[in-house]
């Protein structure tokens, strides 16, 4: 298992390219299996989350190929409609393979989904939508069998915008025969990134992006080369780590408007920041202020993926700060590891109080998840003395190359094999 050693204190500089986003690359590699024809997924992140994929469809028969950064997937010879439960375990994502498959072959069966330990994470809602679609589903030991005569479309209303469940119907939905009315949709970007990924593949989806998508099932699809956004979750870190570290730096490629919340936030904090196009530039100087409150929220609202890297920002700022995490029960695991540093915050259900404390400390830290792994090393980047961040394992399913893109920005970053 690699660990990072940082030497902390060193103010970042210059201009960092986001990567395709993590959560428009996993429902697209997912619906890569509605046609047999071949679909490019172009500027594929090397992250494991993406291998993990490309491993599940290679066990359900299908030929997948990296090249030049790209992805080519066939699923022709796709025939097997069983996820190996440990793959499911591995990527929560894989969840949506159920829609894609039951389209594909009317039978799908996977385990309960894996993915980050931040909480129970039901997939009721998937399954309930499912069964709108006239799919009929048995649970047994873990495993969950669904099989269908044929999709049809219906009317759905989602009791909460899950992400997961509204990419599963519009998968499910996308050959059903009929229209589905899905209400009370996810408004995600990624939402609107696999509407347009279908629509390239001959889909009818409209809707994405508001509460209500409506599907209107086609006969086929066909194969696309397509280029999916980018990461807004990745570029925040980026541009947290600015803030935490003090300097000036350029996120390129992605949409001030799919951060608009965080930009606010760090504007509040006392960062400059200045957007243009597809261009989000900070400028951070001095002891910056801690904000008053942040609170996760669906889309529009600010991001949970984000949330741990916020709070790590506010551990050093000047003042004090309401953190609320309003998505997931468990997102606070990495508040220990920053209590390790110096950091002054205590964690009361989903409330976290943050007391800014001058100057955060190096120290020995163990990263248990995606995001709040990300926010140990945000810490380190920022705090006095040498840290060591354990365990990337967990870095690795969402950041390419993290190291390499903090260090072109002048971080002292190394990554270590520890036998
Ligand atoms: C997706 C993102 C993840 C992000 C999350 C929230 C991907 C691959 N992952 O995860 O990075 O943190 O959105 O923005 O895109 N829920 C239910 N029943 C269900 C489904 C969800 O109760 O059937 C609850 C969950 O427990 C959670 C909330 O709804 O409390 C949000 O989950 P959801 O939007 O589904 O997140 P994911 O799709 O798993």
């Amino acid at each position: 298992m690699d660990k990072f050693v940082i030497e902390g204190g060193k103010p970042l500089f210059g201009t960092v390219f986001a990567q395709s986003a993590k959560n428009s690359v996993l429902p697209l590699l997912a619906a890569s299996v509605l046609t047999e024809e071949e679909v490019v997924i172009r500027e594929t992140p090397k992250i494991t989350d993406v291998t993990c994929m490309a491993k599940i469809l290679e066990e359900l028969g299908a030929q997948v190929v990296f090249r030049k950064g790209d992805v080519s997937i066939v699923s022709a010879g796709a025939k097997n409609h069983r996820i190996p439960s440990e793959l499911t375990r591995e990527l929560r994502s894989s969840v949506f393979m159920l829609g894609s498959l039951l389209s594909r072959f009317r039978r799908a069966e996977c385990a309960y989904p894996g993915g980050c330990d931040i909480g129970l994470r039901p997939i009721d809602l998937h399954l309930n939508a499912l069964a709108r679609l006239g799919v009929r589903i048995t649970e047994r030991e873990g495993y969950i069998s669904c099989s269908c005569d044929r999709l049809r479309g219906a009317e759905i209303a989602l009791d909460f915008p899950s992400v997961g469940a509204t990419e599963n119907i519009l998968l499910a939905a996308v050959l059903a025969e009929g229209k589905t009315v899905l209400g009370g949709a996810a408004k995600e970007p990624e939402i609107v990134d696999l509407q347009n990924f279908l629509n390239a593949m001959g889909a009818n989806v409209h809707g994405a992006g508001t509460d209500v998508i409506e599907i209107v099932g086609a006969e086929s699809l066909h194969g696309t080369v397509y280029t999916p956004i980018k990461d807004r979750i990745e570029a925040g870190s980026f541009l947290i780590a600015c803030a935490v570290c003090g300097g000036e730096v350029e996120v390129a490629g992605v949409k001030p408007e799919s951060l608009g919340l965080l930009l606010h936030k760090l504007r509040e904090n006392g960062c400059k920041i200045h957007t243009k196009n597809d261009k989000i530039k900070i400028a951070s100087y001095g002891r910056l202020k801690c904000n008053r409150k942040i609170e996760t929220m669906p889309f529009p609202g600010f991001p949970t993926d984000l949330q741990a890297q916020a709070t790590a920002l506010n551990a050093s700022c000047e003042g004090g700060a309401l953190i609320v995490e309003n998505l997931f029960e468990t997102r606070y695991k990495y508040v220990p590891e920053l209590l390790k540093m110096g950091a002054d915050i205590e964690v009361k259900g989903r409330n976290a109080f943050v007391r800014g404390v001058e100057r955060l400390h190096g120290a020995e830290l163990v990263s248990g998840d995606l995001r709040g792994g990300a926010a140990l090393i945000l810490a380190a980047l920022g705090a006095e003395g040498v840290s060591e961040v354990l365990d990337l394992s967990h870095v690795d399913r969402g950041y390419a190359d993290l190291q390499g893109k903090l260090t072109a920005l002048g971080a002292q970053i190394r990554r270590v094999t520890v036998p």
